[in-house]
């Protein structure tokens, strides 16, 4: 079988790192989109080890450079599999101190981000009557916990976005789906691992479990994945 070509924003750190090294040693070709250029460099010389793989200096706050990152696997492998939306921003403030700057920066980061990266791929995966996107959520869309008004209002915009699209793309051959993680031991929250609550969970245990969603699809097009609970 011919290898899937995958592009993922927000490659080089957490998550996507790990989603993106178990993705590329399983043999699927990658498209990296990160923001900062030498640490997207650095970890696209690691990912090149075991698959071959593209770098695109991105930032998902701006349509033209998610058009140009979607573009680029075009250009380098002819068609586009798979788009994996995973890069974010988390910050905590109650509803009353959230400032406009932080609604701003998270909406544009993990809804419009992934909206733009998904119109340009669309077009593509149409064409090709074929594909998969798929949007990294947050428990916190679902949860309501306190302080997140900003962050759990931005993760389930995105769910209410793949829900609506799937819907419009139904008989097109494109999967639609969103994987919402909790929490998991990453930079996310600016907080060193050991400081962070014990049952937080290893990305590199997420990681395996989206891959099982990506390979085995079901009619479950919003996963759900909790952190173990305490005894
Ligand atoms: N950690 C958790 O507990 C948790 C739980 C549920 C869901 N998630 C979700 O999982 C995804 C991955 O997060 P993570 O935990 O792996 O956090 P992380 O370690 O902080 O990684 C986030 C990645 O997104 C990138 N990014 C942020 N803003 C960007 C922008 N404007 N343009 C391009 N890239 C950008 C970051 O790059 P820079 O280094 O350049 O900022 C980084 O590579 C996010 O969507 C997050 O909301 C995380």
């Amino acid at each position: 079988m011919e290898a899937k070509i995958v592009a993922i924003t927000g490659t080089y750190k957490g998550l996507g790192a790990a989603l993106s090294m178990l993705l590329a040693k399983k043999g699927y070709k990658l498209v990296l989109g990160g923001r900062n250029k030498a640490e997207l460099e650095k970890f696209t010389t690691e990912i090149k080890k075991f698959s071959d793989a593209a770098a695109v200096v991105m930032d998902v706050r701006k349509k033209k450079e998610c058009e140009h990152f979607v573009v680029a696997a075009i250009k380098k492998f002819g068609r586009l599999d798979l788009l994996i939306n995973n890069a974010g921003i988390w910050k905590s403030a109650s509803f009353e101190e959230v400032t406009e700057a932080d609604l701003q920066e998270m909406f544009e980061t993990n809804l419009f981000g992934p909206i733009y990266t998904t119109q340009a791929a669309v077009s593509i995966m149409k064409k090709q009557g074929s594909g998969h996107i798929l949007n990294i959520g947050s428990t916190s869309a679902v949860d309501y916990k306190s302080s997140h008004v900003a962050y759990g209002a931005s993760k389930a915009a995105l769910v209410g976005f793949t829900g609506c699209l799937r819907t419009e793309l139904e008989g097109t051959g494109i999967r639609v789906s969103v994987f919402s993680p909790g929490g998991m031991k990453t930079e996310l929250f600016r907080v060193k691992p050991e400081r962070m609550k014990e049952d937080f969970m290893d990305p590199a245990f997420v990681a395996e479990k989206i891959v099982e969603h990506i390979e085995h699809p079901t009619d479950e097009w919003h996963v759900v994945l909790r952190r173990p609970q305490k005894k």
